[in-house]
């Protein structure tokens, strides 16, 4: 779709999958036009210097580190929960830069992750038939037909709630929080803390010993490289009336931007090549993510990177595989060749999560720590062997200690998922598996 006859409302002509069914268009209409004079909610050129960083990414010189809830709950926006994810994405980071030798790109599935595709557009439960929950952008959990019935007033909410996550985020990166001392010094805990310690003990002695060496030779501590961050959101553009609305045009550039969020992807249920979200990310210059599970067919993985990267610029396409430990090996080297072949320039990033989900005895959704952990570790070791790079992981993870993934080194087992299950959608690795995948992953790529 060439971008100069773009604009951001012909995603209207073509089918848009998963969207709810808004009760009174009326009620819509008013909000979208609410929504289209608020201030954005990040600006073009932060948007420009992600896009430069996942350029690196993808030739290899920077890690996109992508994380945060499955869906974000407006009853969970608190200050404690957005320090905890915060923290714990600054922690890994630490870790993988000092291991991977270059800068991790950090961008979070936070201020703006309430939209959700859903496998069923209702649901039924004890002979009651009501439409699925698909976020709280859309309506609420609670099996009622209030509850569920969809309300664009949410949309609102949302956005009021983006705008108070992104506020926190920025307070914290900008004012000392994210420091690599204290970061640091909380990996340390967490080593101590790990069964695991001793396996970690190395790698965290060693991270602490370089940041002894630059205070020695004179790099302080209020040096801004080492006391601020940058944490860059994201999340799944799915309500298309919603991006719409927060999809500008850059003064400087003229360029068309989607302010809702830094970065944007596509999920694996709407990345129809004539499908109405693939036409609407075509047209912004967001860097774009899209989800590729084990059953795509390459030539439309092919077509969805000359749509949405008529130009082939690193950076632009992030894409992001979720296919499963146990058909990775299989699926993954095909697709990484014919890429490669056409000479695609991408970031390639691996969700572990997503095709790795399945129904503990306790009745839970869950995902085995393992699962994800082999997932990932195929995921590099296929691209070593095809040279290709990996470039990111995209993890659905959480700063708090909830029990919703089993394994890791506290091996959370089946019967003790109910302890303490709070996500609303998919379950998250808690703060301790989350550190433990990034000193996994750091042991892989330092050897
Ligand atoms: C998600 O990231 O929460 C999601 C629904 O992923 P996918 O589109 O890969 O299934
Ligand atoms: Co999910």
């Amino acid at each position: 779709m060439p971008t100069t006859t773009w604009n951001k409302a012909q995603w209207k002509n073509f089918p848009a999958h998963q969207q709810p069914n808004w009760p009174e268009p009326g009620v819509l209409e008013r909000v979208i036009a609410e929504l289209s004079l608020l201030p954005p909610l990040v600006f073009a050129g932060e948007i420009r210097s992600l896009s430069e960083m996942l350029a690196a990414a993808a030739r290899g010189e920077a890690f996109l580190l992508q994380g945060g809830d499955c869906s974000e709950s407006f009853s969970q926006v608190t200050a404690p929960n957005i320090r905890e994810t915060l923290k714990v994405l600054l922690q890994m980071a630490v870790v993988l830069t000092y291991a991977g030798g270059k800068p991790v790109v950090k961008v979070g599935r936070i201020a703006g992750q309430f939209a959700k595709p859903r496998s069923s557009d209702r649901e039924t439960i004890d002979g009651v038939n009501l439409p699925s929950y698909r976020g709280d952008m859309v309506n609420r959990a609670e099996f009622t037909q209030e509850a569920r019935t969809p309300n664009p007033k949410f949309m609102l909410r949302g956005y009021n709630m983006a705008a108070s996550t992104l506020n926190l985020l920025r307070a914290f990166t900008r004012g000392g929080f994210g420091s690599l001392q204290r970061v640091q010094a909380w990996n340390q805990e967490f080593v101590a803390q790990s069964p695991m310690g001793r396996s970690y003990d190395r790698l965290g002695k060693q991270i602490s010993q370089a940041i002894r060496f630059m205070e020695t030779i004179g790099i302080s501590a209020e040096n801004p490289q080492i006391n601020q961050t940058v944490l860059f959101t994201s999340h799944e553009a799915l309500l298309l009336p919603y991006e719409e609305a927060l999809t500008r045009q850059d003064h400087i550039t003229g360029d068309w931007y989607d302010c809702s969020a830094h970065m944007l992807w596509i999920g694996e249920r709407t990345r129809q090549l004539d499908g109405a979200h693939v036409a609407f990310l075509s047209g912004v210059h967001n860097p774009i993510g899209v989800k590729i599970g084990p059953d795509h067919d390459i030539d439309d993985v092919k077509r969805l990177a000359e749509i949405l990267n008529p130009e082939n610029r690193a950076g632009r396409l992030t894409i992001i595989t979720r296919l499963g430990s146990k058909r990775i090996e299989k699926v993954l080297p095909p697709l990484l060749r014919e890429m490669k072949r056409e000479g695609l320039q991408i970031v390639w990033s691996c969700d572990p999560m997503h095709a790795n989900t399945y129904t503990a005895t306790s009745g839970h959704k869950t995902r085995s720590f393992n699962d994800i952990l082999s997932e990932i570790t195929c995921f590099f070791e296929t691209h070593w062997s095809e040279g290709t790079i990996p470039g990111g992981v995209h993890l659905e993870m959480t700063g708090n200690n909830v029990t919703e993934c089993t394994g890791g080194a506290h091996n959370i087992v089946d019967e003790q998922l109910a302890s303490n299950y709070l996500t609303s959608c998919d379950p998250r690795l808690n703060a301790e598996q989350s550190l433990e995948v990034a000193f996994q992953i750091a042991e892989m790529i330092r050897s």
